[in-house]
């Protein structure tokens, strides 16, 4: 197996002109007649080619849209890449992050060894021809006005360990190989901007690294990537990062503690299942309280009895999604430091059809005691993540907030672009929105509990684990909802972003974006 491409982000002091790199990215805001004042001087050394990229039309600025321009020696790059930053009055923190990683992707897809970014140039210094931003608050909307140049650091960092990632551990041959490792340097001509872009920059790259280490997880296949492989991730992932601690419960344990709905569903497989339990819990903690993250990682879902229909069923190995971003995540907070207390609960399983597998028909005892009757055994994600809401619940942690791929309802209601957010709890719903919107990973408050609680009522059993042909997202969160109780809690359904959608395409190479730890970790940050 080889490596995915190493990226390392620094922050350097220098002018546009001056910086020796394969590719120099600058940005430029849409439908502007003329180009932005931060790249005039550089216009000029080049003889006004960059201009002329824009009089000629051939670039308009548009979000996720780039212009490749040779300097002919001109300036210390060997190219220039005007990268579109979309409308200016819209522009958020989101537009730098998203034109990042643009500049990212395109190094990586030209075999760039080194690229230098001044993306965030127009956005802050041509904005806000300010002196002193060291006053400014850091933003809690994610505008750029509000912003500051840590934050533009942060979001720089992040992006181009978005847009340069590929996955391809298993390709042997180098005939669309790219190059070992990518080098990427920030750069701004003024010391002081440079230090705040260097603290911005440390913090995205830890996020940056941990997305696309979920990313990782979530892509491998699913011969490679199984529930006891998983758990040997997480270990060898805790082994590296002082202060975090794991635990793992394999079949037999879990079977021992009456986990009966991942035991249920993980029986059908060769591939036992894992619950993986991690904890961090620093002494710099403000708060006594412990938060609970609960992913679900369903390493391949064929359905089991109820067996899905064979196209595109090979995304079904991205059914981890919700585990990898929970494991991520866990990474991120460690290396940051994160002032907070969390523990991470992963249920790993895989969902096979078999002689052993669990049935239509079937009442499974779960770990809370609760009984569901098995309606159909491809709503499979709410079996499993109902004992590890169950255990966290039992570890006294509150808020709780489950991730998972859990239905395709999800998407039916709000297309790929956003995850669906339902809980018990508006404080917790506010709060992860927000995080949402700083960290650029969309969702939408859906509704639960009440009338789609009702639907899960069944004749045989406490509950049944589907409900009628309507609103499956949000009966699939009242089942979780069911577990939760009284406990403050909330749930991302994420099959919507597990892959790309269209415009996202145009910033990030195919497969999982391991959508979720840039909003996990800008919550955990403010928690
Ligand atoms: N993992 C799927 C949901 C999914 C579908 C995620 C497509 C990403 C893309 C989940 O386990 C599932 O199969 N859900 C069923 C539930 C139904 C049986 C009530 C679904 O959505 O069809
Ligand atoms: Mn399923
Ligand atoms: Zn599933």
């Amino acid at each position: 197996m080889k490596e995915i491409i190493n990226v390392e982000v620094s922050v350097s002091k220098s002018t546009l002109d001056q910086c020796k790199t394969d590719l120099l990215c600058i940005g430029q805001f849409a439908e502007a007649k003329t180009l932005d004042k931060t790249l005039r001087e550089l216009n000029a050394k080049l003889g006004g080619a960059l201009e002329q990229v824009i009089k000629l039309g051939d670039f308009k600025g548009e979000a996720g849209g780039s212009a490749l321009v040779y300097t002919g020696g001109k300036i210390g790059a060997k190219r220039v890449l005007l990268v579109g930053l979309g409308d200016k009055k819209k522009a958020k923190l989101d537009a730098l992050r998203n034109a990042s990683a643009v500049a990212a992707k395109k190094a990586v897809a030209i075999k760039a060894k080194k690229m230098a970014v001044a993306l965030h140039l127009a956005l802050w210094h041509g904005l806000k021809a300010r002196e002193d931003t060291a006053k400014m608050a850091v933003p809690q909307d994610g505008r750029t006005t509000k912003s500051d140049l840590v934050r533009c650091g942060q979001v720089m960092a992040e992006g181009v360990h978005f847009g340069s990632y590929i996955y391809d551990e298993f390709m042997t041959s180098q005939k669309n190989g790219r190059s070992e490792s990518l080098s990427i340097e920030l750069i701004d001509n003024s010391a002081a901007a440079v230090r705040k872009l260097n603290k911005g920059a440390q913090v995205g790259s830890i996020i940056g690294q941990a997305q696309n280490f979920a990313r990782t997880l979530a892509n491998r296949p699913p011969n490679v990537m199984y529930p006891e492989r998983l758990a040997e991730e997480a270990k060898k992932m805790v082994a590296a990062l002082p202060g975090l601690s794991c635990m793992v419960f394999d079949d037999k344990q879990l079977k021992q503690k009456k986990m009966g709905g991942i035991i249920a569903v993980g029986q059908g497989s060769e591939h036992k299942p894992r619950m993986i339990i991690l904890k961090w819990s620093p002494r710099s903690a403000k708060k006594s309280g412990t938060v609970g993250l609960i992913g679900k990682a369903i390493t391949f879902d064929s359905g089991g009895i109820s067996i899905k229909p064979a196209a595109k069923m090979d995304a079904m190995k991205m059914d981890k999604t919700g585990g990898a971003v929970v494991l991520a995540t866990m990474k991120a907070i460690a290396q940051l430091k994160l002032p907070v207390k969390v523990t991470a609960v992963v249920c790993a399983a895989e969902n096979a059809p078999g002689g052993q597998s669990y049935r239509p028909g079937d009442v499974i005892t779960t770990y809370s005691g609760k009984t569901v009757e098995v309606l159909n055994t491809d709503a499979e994600g709410r079996m499993v993540l109902c004992d590890g809401i169950h255990y966290a619940k039992e570890l006294k942690c509150e808020p709780i907030i489950d991730i998972a791929t859990l239905t395709g309802a999800c998407i039916v209601a709000l297309g790929m672009h956003k995850a669906g957010l339902m809980g018990n709890d508006d404080r917790l719903i506010k709060a992860l929105a927000a995080a949402a919107e700083r960290g650029g990973e969309p969702v939408w408050h859906m509704p639960s509990g009440d009338e789609y609680a009702e639907e899960l009522k069944s004749k045989i059993a406490d509950l049944k684990n589907i409900g009628s042909k309507y609103g499956g997202a949000c009966t699939a969160a009242s089942f979780l909802g069911e577990f939760a109780g009284e406990t403050k809690w909330a749930h991302l359904d994420i099959a919507g972003p597990m892959e790309p959608s269209e415009p996202l395409k145009k910033y990030v190479n195919e497969g999982s974006i391991g959508f979720g730890v840039r909003l996990f970790v800008e919550y955990l940050s403010s928690f």
